[in-house]
């Protein structure tokens, strides 16, 4: 089988920046499935459909025309990659997120992804429910504090004004919403191997993953 290195873990531990690096390296295919949560929160925005509508979200998500090509994001042709990236955005992709009927709606989308030579795929479920044959299975944390940092070192690197203690409690409050859903909640598979960042730089962590997947 195609291989794939699954990587999962809570919001803001860099598992974007470390999944894509990864895959780079190896001359994978990589699978940013965060974004295609972002992608269903907004199409249904743009639809006027409600982010509570399951079967609605369901039935819109089986008719998605999406497009990953050269670092952007393209819904029904039109350039969506800064759009997909609000605060809001990140709220709906949530919020949609928990339920089950939309979740299976995008599950064959994702395994399009795994194509040769390999695929490294980045989210919350990969290792446990979308590929869990996956040869590499890492779990990558680092605690909440930490993580609201880099998110706020992110958002002043854009020029973006923000609040440290704002982006801990959005951070933790997502982390909830996330871990207590009871569809596919965030957790460690019990054979994905742990990767606390907290004191990693992206290089270490990227090493550390690149030597997992060889052994
Ligand atoms: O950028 P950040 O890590 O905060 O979020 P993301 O990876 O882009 O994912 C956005 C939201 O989509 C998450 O808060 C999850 O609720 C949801 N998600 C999911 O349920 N399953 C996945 N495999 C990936 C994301």
């Amino acid at each position: 089988p195609i291989p794939v290195i699954a990587i999962d873990g809570p919001s803001a531990s860099g598992k974007g920046t470390v999944a894509q690096r990864v895959a780079t390296t190896l001359g994978y295919h990589y699978l940013d499935s965060g974004a295609i949560y972002r992608i269903a929160a907004l199409a249904a925005l743009k639809q006027g459909i409600d982010w509570q509508d399951e079967m609605a979200l369901a039935e819109m998500a089986t008719h998605l025309d999406i497009r990953f090509a050269a670092g952007e994001i393209y819904l029904n042709g039109d350039i969506i990659t800064e759009a997909v990236r609000t605060e809001d955005i990140s709220r709906g992709a949530s919020e949609v997120a928990v339920h089950p009927a939309l979740r299976a709606a995008l599950l064959d989308l994702q395994k399009s992804f795994r194509k040769a030579p390999g695929l490294v795929a980045d989210g919350r479920d990969m290792a446990t429910v979308v590929f869990p044959d996956a040869g590499t299975k890492i779990f990558l944390t680092a605690s909440a504090e930490i993580r609201a940092e880099r998110r706020y070192k992110q958002l002043m690197e854009k020029g973006i004004h923000a609040n440290l203690a704002d982006i801990l409690q959005d951070l933790q409050a997502r982390d909830a919403r996330d871990s207590q859903r009871s569809v596919a909640p965030l957790q460690k598979s019990e054979n994905a191997r742990l990767l606390e960042t907290s004191h990693l730089s992206i290089d270490q962590a990227v090493n550390a993953i690149l030597d997992y997947s060889r052994a």
